[in-house]
């Protein structure tokens, strides 16, 4: 069919599907020597099971963005709904102004990445490759260690925090 064929607002399908979809939302942090830094981020999944693999998409404006360039790789946390104000925190705030990680909780992690205490789970993540993908770069992880905490069975969702202004542009 081509386009000129298709229904009216057939052109607006993309949008509002993703704009309807819910998925888990994902926190990530990164060092690169003494800077540290976190966002929060819907683009994101895992990409294979054998070997695992795990792919997080960040914008090319944000500051997490530019650490993760010279990091060795990221830890990947998850929200329980009751600890929605780190949502807020990451995704409502850039660390260009404020410094995130004065505001919570948080300890050295593998790598030296900062893990985030009050999170329903983590992972750790080495930076395998990092591809462009738009206004977005792909950053592909090799999954290394972790913990589960509580909550998984309640995890912060992109419904919950659709409304959110983000810190950046993307
Ligand atoms: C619902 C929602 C989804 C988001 N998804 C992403 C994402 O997938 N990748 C990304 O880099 N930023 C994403 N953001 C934006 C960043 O979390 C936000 O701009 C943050 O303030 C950037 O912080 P930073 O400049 O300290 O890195 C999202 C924000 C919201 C509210």
């Amino acid at each position: 069919m081509s386009d000129a064929a298709l229904p009216a607002g057939a052109d607006q399908a993309f949008e509002t599907i993703v704009g309807g979809l819910d998925y888990p939302m994902f926190l990530v942090t990164t060092r690169a020597g003494d800077r540290l830094a976190g966002c929060l981020v819907g683009f994101a999944s895992q990409t294979s099971i054998d070997p695992p693999r795990f792919l997080v998409g960040l914008s090319k404006q944000n500051h997490t963005y530019r650490i993760a360039l010279d990091a060795p790789g990221l830890v990947v946390h998850v929200l329980a709904t009751d600890h929605l104000e780190l949502a807020e925190l990451f995704g409502g705030e850039t660390g260009d102004e404020v410094d995130k990680f004065a505001r919570c909780d948080w300890s050295d992690g593998p790598l030296g990445i900062p893990v985030l205490h009050d999170v329903a789970g983590w992972f750790s993540g080495r930076t395998l490759e990092h591809f462009d993908l738009g206004d977005h770069t792909a950053f592909l992880l090799e999954p290394g260690a972790g913990e589960v905490g509580h909550g998984l069975d309640r995890l912060v969702t992109f419904q919950d925090v659709r409304e959110l202004e983000p810190g950046h542009d993307a």
